[in-house]
């Protein structure tokens, strides 16, 4: 069994990243600029947020960081984005998801001008990703693709089962598994909460991607021998025995599943490095098509 080291891959991804931004920079060409939108006090979009700012320190973008109260109407919000679209210095535009309830995500993602949709959630964009047009690809399937492809694992006639069918994560998953795409060319079946033996369609996968947010939901029993398993579940879990108060869990049983597997993410460690990551080349990608206009 060999365990898919995110912070490996993302950091081999990040280094090669700074020298093409050193590059711009040295030529004297304008950087990256990633502006990320977060609204509220949720624990978690702030610990993801501080990551992606960081992560664009490291590799030599700009970021931006704009922060709204939980209570900001939907109406500061949209004219806020209609802004930065106008704004010919900023490359990426990301609003850190979940919204509060009285602001409608679909019509958040919707405002955002399609160039600068580095998160990969606007419709026109999951349209082009449906038919197999260049377009950017959501950060979390996208690292997973890097994964595989970071540690040469093929996909191609291989049966991945995708369970969850989330927007950001197992629809966009289960297109670029099956498309012709590099890493696509899977026969993919996914799985849900109303899908009838899940277990037996889970235990006849090569591939498994667990995304639907069910800690330690993928057993031992549920898993083929050398099967490869991508953990893209982070709940958080309250645990007083850590300074932070709360562990992180993924999807799957790792102890077990980890004797079982041929490859197998760590939770931390495994997909959530390589999201990053694969936000900071939609991010390079956003602002060097500027360049060769
Ligand atoms: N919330 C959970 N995942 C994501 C993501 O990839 N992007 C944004 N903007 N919000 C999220």
């Amino acid at each position: 069994m060999q365990i898919l080291n995110g912070k490996e891959a993302a950091q081999s991804i990040k280094d090669a990243l700074k020298l093409e931004v050193a590059q711009l920079a040295a030529n004297g060409k304008e950087v990256p600029h990633l502006v990320a939108i977060l609204i509220g006090n949720n624990g978690a979009s702030e610990t993801y947020v501080g990551a992606k700012v960081k992560a664009c320190e490291e590799v030599g973008f700009k970021s931006t960081l704009i922060r709204f109260e939980e209570t900001v109407s939907a109406f500061k919000v949209l004219e806020t984005i209609r802004d930065l679209n106008r704004d010919p210095d900023v490359d990426g535009i990301l609003v850190q998801l979940p919204l509060p309830e009285h602001i409608s995500a679909d019509e958040v993602i919707t405002c955002i001008d399609p160039a600068k949709d580095v998160d990969g959630f606007h419709p026109n964009t999951i349209g082009k990703l449906v038919l197999g047009q260049p377009s950017f690809i959501p950060a979390t399937p996208y690292g997973i693709i890097l994964m595989l492809e970071h540690y040469k694992i093929e996909t191609k006639g291989r049966h991945a089962v995708v369970i969850g069918r989330s927007n950001i994560v197992g629809r966009p998953m289960s297109i670029l598994l099956s498309g012709s795409g590099s890493y696509g060319n899977a026969t993919v079946t996914i799985c849900h909460s109303h899908t009838q033996n899940l277990k037996e369609i889970c235990a006849t996968a090569d591939i498994v991607i667990a995304a639907l947010g069910r800690p330690g939901f993928v057993t031992e029993d549920m898993v083929k021998e050398g099967a490869v398993i991508i953990d893209v579940g982070i709940t958080r879990i309250a645990d007083e025995t850590r300074k932070s108060g709360y562990r992180i869990s993924g999807d799957v049983d790792f102890p077990a599943v980890s004797q079982k597997a041929s490859f197998i993410t760590p939770v931390p460690g495994g997909v959530g490095p390589m999201t990053i990551a694969a936000l900071m080349k939609n991010t390079f990608k956003a602002c060097a098509v500027k360049h060769y206009e």
